[in-house]
């Protein structure tokens, strides 16, 4: 039995784990696993927490999540004062790969504020575990009177360009092999 709640302190590593198994990107080295967990997980949980689902399993253990950043220049000032030189020091292909994902979220950014990203682990997949968590955090924007958002998917990720047209998003734009999606509600 899966159940949603609020993201809370003690699920920190559990989210960094998940981040490490479901990325599409290298995760093997200490190293690209400090990327992934950095670029995709740390300025979220440190610093807009209650933009974050989790779903947990019967041990109240994080088995998946959403998480949500819902102001794209307080995220962008974030990330270039904190997180960026801290990528920069793991080397300057992270860097540029870093940096590459934030621009792409920039160039949005006007129309769509919020961006957001989705990882469960593979067991608890094709659930319905990330509608459950899609539609969590679309309630809770709306309840802040933040009516879309936006997010980048690797077009060869069928299972999530799916999962995202199941739940109303549409492809805005393709750049280098990304996707370009956005949602209104
Ligand atoms: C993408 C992801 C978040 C979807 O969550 P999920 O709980 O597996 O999805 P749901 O069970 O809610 O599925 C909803 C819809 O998504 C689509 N979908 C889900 N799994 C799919 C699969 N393996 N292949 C194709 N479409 C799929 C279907 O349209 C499905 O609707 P249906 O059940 O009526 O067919 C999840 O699979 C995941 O974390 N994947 C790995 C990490 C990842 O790729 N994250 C996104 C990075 S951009």
């Amino acid at each position: 039995m899966i159940n949603i709640r609020k993201y809370q302190p003690k699920d920190k590593e559990n989210l960094r784990k998940i981040c490490i198994a479901t990325s599409k990107l290298p995760n093997e080295k200490k190293v690209d696993q400090d990327f992934l967990t950095v670029t995709f997980n740390d300025y979220y949980t440190e610093n807009e927490p209650d933009n974050i689902f989790v779903a947990v399993n019967e041990d109240d253990e994080a088995v998946g999540y959403i998480i949500c950043s819902e102001n794209f220049y307080d995220f962008y000032d974030t990330m270039k004062k904190f997180y960026l030189p801290e990528i920069r020091e793991l080397g300057f292909n992270y860097y540029t790969m870093a940096l590459s994902e934030i621009l792409t979220h920039k160039a949005f950014s006007k129309k769509y504020p919020a961006h957001l990203h989705i990882d469960i682990l593979d067991v608890c997949q094709g659930q319905g575990v990330g509608t459950r968590l899609m539609n969590e955090l679309k309630a809770h924007l709306k309840a802040k009177r933040i009516n879309n958002v936006m997010l980048s998917c690797g077009m060869s990720n069928k299972q999530a360009v799916n999962f995202y047209l199941k739940n109303d998003f549409k492809i805005i734009k393709n750049i280098f092999g990304s996707a370009i999606m956005a949602c209104e509600f």
